[in-house]
């Protein structure tokens, strides 16, 4: 039988990485790369520590560090393992969540690339939805003739849904009428440009913000004006007169966390209805939140002057490629016609799948169980980050907000790639250079025992560096 000592273990003895780091290092590899896999027995701390002929405190401290992070597990008198994904789970201590309906099980496990566990922001989990709810969808879209002419308001049946899911959810008195199906924020984006903007007009972004506002804006010839950013959100105090909109994140500020108050929030329509801007509303991640319920949508108190854009990205999943522009009927009709006019279009097939998952329930379900998941993970990510740096936008989200000194950002970032734990160049949320304030640490794509790992793993960085 193969043992970890016939692996090539090598240590550099005259590097500044002390030895017992260069081991954890290497075993982590291991485990990453499936060269020891779960349930694997490792050696003895006698044994390895011969074998490298390295003093035994150096094989304990490493196994110790590697058991924090959650890699390894003890079996009573029997010795040390390679956890298993699961079971790490389970050692976390928080509760379990509520109980799901019946479903088939799907791997629990994060999607793993050769560069190891990915704490991006904006990717949602994707691997624990109802499969039987999924597969009826599609068997009802598959019962219906394929269309000759794509409706570009969206299928009035999903407009319907659509309607009553806002007005339940964001508390928008919307009718079917002020809704157009989009195939997301970036497609919503766009059709707001197309309608609104054009060479010579003024776009308002949030600085730091959503990287793809900024680069569709300026493909429909606008100027981007970049807006400054608060605790709180965008601060509308200085904002210029001759904006045409302005696109922000009230719900939760992409990516600095911040939830815009109500009296910020009057103040901001009161700005758009002087200077006659539209305020570009994303929506994106009003539907988790941890601490409390989120705040009426910003379109809710002036439907005259914002566009509300919301999405399925964050709550199915981006491949499915469905969301919705909601906005005054006129500007929705101007939309409708420029859509027309460019060809452009949402599926018909989509729709009606998505329909059929709105009407029975079946998102809401998948919505209640996602939110317990993603509070663990956050939960994990607050214990373990928490104590080593400030964390900003906790209390919503599938992302924080984790500030660091400016110079230390880019070698925690390269520290972390070469120890398995794929993050963010946080450069690119950041209009003006060399602004950044920290790392944007997303957990919604990897499983609470990865999120747990990646996470003693920055702790470590962040504290050495
Ligand atoms: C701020 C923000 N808005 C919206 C989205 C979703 O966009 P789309 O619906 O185009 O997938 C994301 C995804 O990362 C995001 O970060």
């Amino acid at each position: 039988m193969r043992s970890l000592l016939d692996l090539p273990v090598s240590l550099e003895r005259h590097s500044p990485v002390p030895l017992s780091s260069q081991l954890a290092g290497w075993l982590r590899r291991a485990m990453l790369a499936g060269t020891l896999a779960a349930g694997e027995r490792l050696p003895s701390s006698r044994g390895l520590a011969a074998q490298l002929a390295v003093s035994r405190t150096v094989v304990t401290e490493a196994y110790q560090q590697l058991y924090a992070e959650g890699w390894l597990e003890g079996r009573h008198g029997s010795g040390t393992f390679v956890a298993a994904l699961e079971e790490a789970a389970d050692r976390t201590g928080l509760p379990p969540s509520a109980p799901a309906p019946a479903r088939t099980p799907v791997p629990a496990a994060s999607p793993r690339t050769s560069e190891g566990i990915d704490l991006r922001p904006g990717r949602p989990w994707v691997r624990d939805y109802d499969d039987a709810a999924w597969k009826r969808a599609w068997r009802r879209a598959a019962d219906l003739p394929p269309g000759d002419s794509p409706d570009p308001y969206g299928l009035p049946r999903l407009r319907e849904l659509l309607a009553g899911h806002l007005r339940r959810a964001r508390a928008v008195a919307v009718g079917p009428e002020n809704i157009l199906v989009t195939r997301g924020t970036g497609n919503g984006l766009d059709l707001c440009a197309l309608a609104l903007l054009g060479a010579g007009t003024r776009a308002g972004v949030e600085d730091p913000g959503y990287h793809v506002a900024r680069t569709v804006f300026a493909a429909r010839g606008a100027e981007v004006v970049p807006c400054p950013v608060d605790e709180d959100g965008v601060v509308v105090d200085g904002l210029p007169g001759d904006l045409r909109l302005l696109y922000t994140t009230p719900a939760h500020q992409y990516p600095l966390g911040g939830r815009l108050p109500i009296p910020r929030r009057e103040r901001l329509l009161a700005w758009a209805r002087r200077s006659g801007a539209m305020i570009v509303e994303d929506d994106y991640d009003a539907e988790f939140r941890y601490d409390v319920g989120p705040l009426p949508a910003l379109y809710g108190l002036d439907p005259s002057r914002v566009v509300l854009l919301g999405t399925l990205s964050k709550t199915l999943a981006p491949d499915v490629g469905v969301g919705w522009l909601v906005g005054p009927p006129e500007l929705v009709d101007r939309i409708a016609a420029l859509r027309l006019a460019v060809a452009d279009r949402t599926s018909g097939p989509v729709q009606q799948a998505v329909a059929t998952l709105l009407e029975r329930g079946d998102l809401d379900r998948h919505l209640r169980r996602m939110r317990l998941e993603y509070a663990r993970r956050r939960a994990a990510v607050v214990e373990i980050l928490g104590p080593v740096c400030r964390l900003r936008g906790d209390t919503a989200g599938l992302h924080v907000l984790a500030e660091l000194p400016h110079d230390a950002i880019g070698r925690v970032v390269e520290r972390a790639a070469e120890r398995g734990v794929l993050l963010d160049v946080p450069e690119r949320h950041w209009h003006t250079p060399g602004a950044p304030l920290g790392l944007v640490i997303g957990y919604g794509s990897a499983s609470l025992p990865d999120v747990r790992r990646a996470c003693h793993v920055l702790a470590e960085l962040i504290r050495t560096s």
